[in-house]
């Protein structure tokens, strides 16, 4: 049972799915956390695996890890045919962000619990209303407490930009003053996805490099390593 970007069949995805944005890191993180992986589609080189978690507390329990690509209008479409056609039941986006606030360092994990937005994905659900597009609180709460007190680990905010290169001027200080933890491009299109087909969602982000606070940004090396944390969050929520 083919989608238009899923060429998967029916039963080929576990009910949990960690999406991270690029296909090489969704390739490598299956093949760290997932015995008897298989390719389950690759179409347009967003690649899917499904296997049976080997990871601490977790191992034993089916899960898959398919890559989003990069911005809301892609994250949208994989979510949309998952919750709809292959019977997945919540996606936890594995990310990086951008800090925001100075509260958040680099290598730094951000639980977002609600995502603004500059995009019009969610302006268009219901004529008149400015959507809150917010984490499932379960998934939210499993990953917190997995977390276990951690002061590396945050809870909050975060937006969801469509522009990458181009922000206006004096924008990020007043998210800063908003206590808005870190910026990246997927979370608030997913939350509004999940939340028209009823299923849960939730991103856990690491900070990669940091707008105010002048941080160098990361070798591809340490991003890997101080990924694993993340990793770790991500998992305790998907499979709670
Ligand atoms: N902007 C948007 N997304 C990001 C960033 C950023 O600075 N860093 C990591 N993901």
């Amino acid at each position: 049972m083919a989608t238009p970007h899923i060429a998967a069949s029916a039963g080929d995805f576990a009910p949990a799915v960690l999406m991270p944005g690029d296909p090489k890191r969704a390739e490598r993180m299956a093949g760290q956390i997932l015995d008897e992986a298989r390719l389950v589609s690759s179409v347009r080189g967003i690649m899917a695996f499904t296997g049976i978690c080997n990871a601490g507390a977790n191992a034993g329990k089916p899960l898959s890890v398919m890559a989003s690509g990069m911005g809301m209008p892609s994250i949208a479409i994989y979510a949309t045919e998952l919750f709809k056609f292959f019977g997945v039941e919540r996606i936890i986006r594995v990310g990086t962000a951008g800090g925001i606030s100075p509260k958040v360092d680099i290598g730094d994990v951000v639980i977002g619990i609600g995502a603004h937005t500059d995009s019009a994905m969610n302006e268009l659900r219901i004529p008149g209303v400015h959507f809150a597009a917010v984490a499932d609180f379960g998934l939210a709460a499993a990953a917190w407490a997995a977390a276990d007190g951690d002061p590396k680990v945050h809870v909050g905010t975060i937006i969801s930009s469509d522009n990458f290169y181009s922000t206006p001027p004096g924008r990020t200080q007043l998210l800063a003053a908003h206590n808005v933890l870190g910026v990246e491009m997927e979370a608030a299109s997913l939350y509004g996805v999940a939340a028209e087909h009823g299923k849960q969602a939730l991103a856990v982000l690491t900070i990669s490099d940091h707008l105010t606070n002048g941080s160098p940004e990361m070798s591809s090396e340490q991003r890997e390593t101080i990924f694993q944390g993340a990793l770790r969050l991500a998992i305790a929520a998907a499979l709670s």
